[in-house]
């Protein structure tokens, strides 16, 4: 691994031998267990060139799992490509706190609906109707490639999910939800041009002619007739977003309170209307 490593440029990231082997699994067709029970095992030529190759490509900077060409999130394994963005472990905090909320409001009996906007690779949508499959989920993006990804993943993972190409809530197809959930691009034009993030689609990381908050103004104008009564949103935000999404929940007479990731920080907000 060393030699083929050698002169690839392929140190970039945090954790270049845990990419490098994950690469030669992919050229190997075989698992990490398998290469550490036979680490003398000598590469062939076209092996040797084809590894070398996509370590070229991480050195590159592309992620890797648009190498591998799919990541797992909420123990399922996701089919991405270019078209979405990689599904990230903090999303995975907006999908458990769903379901809390689902299976609470289950107990009441009566079939949930969910909506999911902007759904990417659809693993927020699928994730929540694998581990809560009396729900209704329907899932909307604005990218007609993204939802090509996330029909196929649905179909693939046995996920019974609807999908609707919407911008937001324009659709005329969308009707009442008992949950409407999102992870928007909520990041500035600036924080998205940010080198780590170049490959990933410019649409998925920040709203397109919009700020930020006029994005989130936009969502929330739209959302909240679309909720049942008693219904939530949840919605992933950005550091330091918390105290813009209070101020904006409380403009569409609801109140947010938020949950936080794993490193303190204020990553979801749940919104419910004042009676
Ligand atoms: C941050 S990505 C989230 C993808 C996926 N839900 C996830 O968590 O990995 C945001 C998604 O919103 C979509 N999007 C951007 N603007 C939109 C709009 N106006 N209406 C609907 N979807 C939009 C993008 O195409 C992208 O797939």
């Amino acid at each position: 691994m060393k030699t083929a490593g050698a002169g690839s440029g392929a140190t970039v990231g945090a954790t270049p031998d845990l990419d490098a082997e994950v690469l030669l699994g992919l050229v190997l067709g075989r698992s990490r267990e398998y290469m550490f029970a036979h680490s003398d095992r000598v590469l062939m030529a076209g092996e040797l060139r084809r590894f070398r190759s996509l370590l070229r490509r991480r050195g590159g900077g592309e992620p890797v799992a648009y190498i591998t060409r799919v990541r797992k999130f909420f123990g399922l394994d996701f089919s991405v490509s270019r078209a979405v963005l990689i599904p990230r472990p903090d999303t995975e905090i907006l999908v458990e706190r769903v379901l809390d909320f689902l299976r609470l409001c289950g107990l009441g009996g009566g079939t949930l609906r969910v909506l999911d906007i902007g759904t990417g690779s659809g693993c927020v949508a699928v994730s929540i109707k694998k581990h809560f499959p009396t729900a209704e989920v329907m899932a909307t993006d604005i990218s007609g490639a993204a939802l090509q990804v996330a029909r196929k993943n649905a179909r693939r993972l046995g996920a019974q999910v609807k999908f609707v190409h919407s911008d937001l809530l324009a659709s005329a197809r969308l009707g009442r939800y008992d949950v409407i959930v999102s992870n928007p691009p909520y990041l500035t034009r600036q924080e998205a041009g940010k080198r780590g993030l170049h490959f990933e689609p410019r649409l998925a990381l920040a709203p397109n002619n919009m700020t930020p908050r006029q994005f989130f103004k936009k969502f929330l104008d739209q959302a909240r007739d679309h909720l049942t009564p008693g219904g939530r949103i949840f919605l992933e935000i950005g550091h330091r977003q918390a105290p813009l999404m209070q101020r904006l929940a409380r403009s569409v007479k609801a109140n947010a309170t938020f949950h936080k990731d794993l490193a303190g920080i204020e990553r979801v907000a749940e919104i419910k209307l004042k009676k």
